[in-house]
This record gives structure tokens, sequence and C-alpha cells, in this order.
């Protein structure tokens, strides 16, 4: 059922998206190499095999093509979940087909998302190619297809019968998170200002497209029954571990690429990747997810708070 209504919610988040969207009004980011100024393309912090022993014997240009790669990841892992998982719910929400009533207002809303998504793909590859270009480190020719078939298939794992449902938590989940993982970028010093940019264009959006799926799942919740809500709350915790989960296929193809052997790659993989992302870390990511939860009324279920604790999701 569609209910009419043209202007679009006076307050909503997408009030001001014709003027303030990047797709609308910003500029292309044109790469400026800042390397002999010490500048990073990621945070040392955030690359987690940089001090490893196998690593850090590796010859200073080996290393600076590792973060330079880890960088690459981050674009294009965000480009194939946007435009492979985020769009195809954007889709069903603004075509009417997400079984979630809703307004043409808020429908067009999702357009305007499904819009965003797609322009933000277009330039996290032109970052790539750009920085590509003048570094001469290549962008490795990867599809991706690792953690957007996982997404897929846990989704069947986690709520069987109903992947429709799956699929769409498991957007809200990444597009609630994916504004405090881009945020932790643009006011790091230490990496080239042009990343920063183009993160900081990104979280803006982003910002907006959190405020929605917020409302969606809110949405959402109200007309689940009792049955689906105490699903729902079981299985989200796990969806949103996964979300923050590295994709291990494109970092041992990069490990591969600064000459490190089969075994030594494994090494790495092995010692670096076995904790998550941390449990400070992990509170930072997802706090705006938990409150989300929280405030829809997820907790209510029973059983739900404890199984989100097991997971470092407790509500504060
Ligand atoms: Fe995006
Ligand atoms: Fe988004």
């Amino acid at each position: 059922v569609t209910a009419p209504s043209s202007p679009g919610p006076a307050s909503g988040p997408f009030e001001h998206w014709y003027d303030h969207a990047g797709v609308r009004g910003g500029h292309r980011r044109r790469f400026v190499d800042e390397t002999d100024q010490g500048k990073v393309f990621f945070p040392a912090h955030l690359v987690p095999y940089l001090d490893h022993p196998a690593v850090a014997a590796l010859p200073e240009p080996e290393r600076v093509a590792l973060t330079v790669r880890h960088l690459y990841q981050f674009l294009q892992a965000t480009t194939h979940v946007e435009t492979r998982v985020v769009n195809r719910t954007a889709e069903r929400i603004a075509n009417g087909r997400s079984g979630v009533e809703l307004s043409t207002a808020d429908r067009m809303d999702a357009f305007k998302i499904y819009c965003d998504e797609g322009y933000h793909a277009l330039y996290s590859l032109d970052l790539a190619d750009q920085i590509a270009a003048t570094t001469g480190t290549p962008v490795p020719n990867l599809d991706y297809g690792t953690f957007v078939d996982r997404l897929a298939s846990t989704a069947h794992e986690l709520l069987p019968g109903e992947a429709d449902l799956a699929q769409m938590l498991q957007v809200v989940v990444f597009e609630t998170l994916i504004t405090a993982v881009l945020n932790e970028l643009p006011a790091d010093a230490t990496v080239v200002t042009t990343v920063r940019d183009v993160m900081r264009d990104h979280a803006r959006d982003e910002g907006r497209h959190h405020r929605f799926f917020t409302q969606f799942f809110h949405r959402l919740w109200a007309q689940l029954d009792a049955t689906h809500r105490g699903r729902v709350a079981h299985a989200l915790p796990t969806m949103i571990e996964q979300c923050l989960q590295a994709d291990l296929y494109p970092v041992r193809a990069s490990l591969a690429l600064a000459s490190l052997d089969a075994n030594r790659v494994e090494w790495v993989v092995g010692d670096c990747y076995q904790g998550g992302a941390g449990a400070a870390r992990t509170r930072e990511i997802t706090r705006a997810t938990v409150k989300m939860c929280q405030s829809a009324g997820v907790f209510e279920i029973p059983g739900a708070e404890e199984r989100f604790a097991a997971f470092g999701l407790a509500p504060e």
C-alpha cells in the first residue's frame, strides 16, 4: 500500500538532498600526492599487519604499496557492497517491494540513496585509479565476490526461509555502521588530504542514509509479528559482527603481491585477523546501530540483551 504524498517529510534526512548530496553539488576530487611530506594512504593503526615481523622486514616501498592496496581494498569493498548489496535493497524499498508500508516521499528518498551509492562507487574507483596512475601501484583486479557471497549465504543461514528480510537487515546494519567507519579517516592528519576529503564527502551522504535506515528499521520492526521479532533479535548480533569482519581474500592477494610466500601469508593472516576489530573499536563503530536496536525495542525481546552482550554489543 502506498500513501500519496508530494513534497517529502519537511524535516526528513533528505530535505535538502537536491542541494547537499555529493552527486548533486560535489566536485570531482583530484588526487594530490603528499607522500614526500610523509603522509600515508591509510592510518597505520588501521592496517592490522604493518607491524607483523614478516611485513616489518619488507623493504619500505613494499610496505608503502601494501598501505596503498589497503586503501584500494577499503574503496573497492565499500563500492561493491553499496552497489551489489545496499542498492539491491534500496531498489526494493524505492519500488515499493520491501513489504514495509511507505509513502511515495519515502520511496523517493530510497531512490536518492540509490543515486548516492552509484556516485560513491564512481568516485571510489576514480580515486583508486588516480592513485594508481601517480604511485605506480596497480589496483588489483579482484571482484570482491567473496564478501558479497558471504553476506548472501549467511542471510540464508541466519533467517532460514526469510532471505529477503535478512538481506534488508544486513543493509540496515551496514548503513548504520558505515558512517562511523568513514569518520575514522577525515580527522587523521597523517593521511593524504585527498583520501580524507573523499571519506568526508562520503560520510556526509551516509549520515543521511543512516537516518533513513534507522527510521526504516523502526517501521519494519513495528510490522513484524512476535515470532519474527524473536528471530530477528537473535540474528542481529551475528549480522553486525559479520559486517565488521575483514575480507581475507584481497588481504592474502595483497600480501602475496608484496612477495610473501604462501606460508608467510598464512602466518600474517593467522596472527593479525584473529580478534576481529577489537573490543573498543567494535563498540565505537557499532554504537549507533545498537542504539537503533534499543530505540526500536529489540532489547524487550527475552534473551536479546544477553545475546548482544555475548558479541560485545551490549546497549549503553
Ligand atoms: Fe555510500
Ligand atoms: Fe549508504
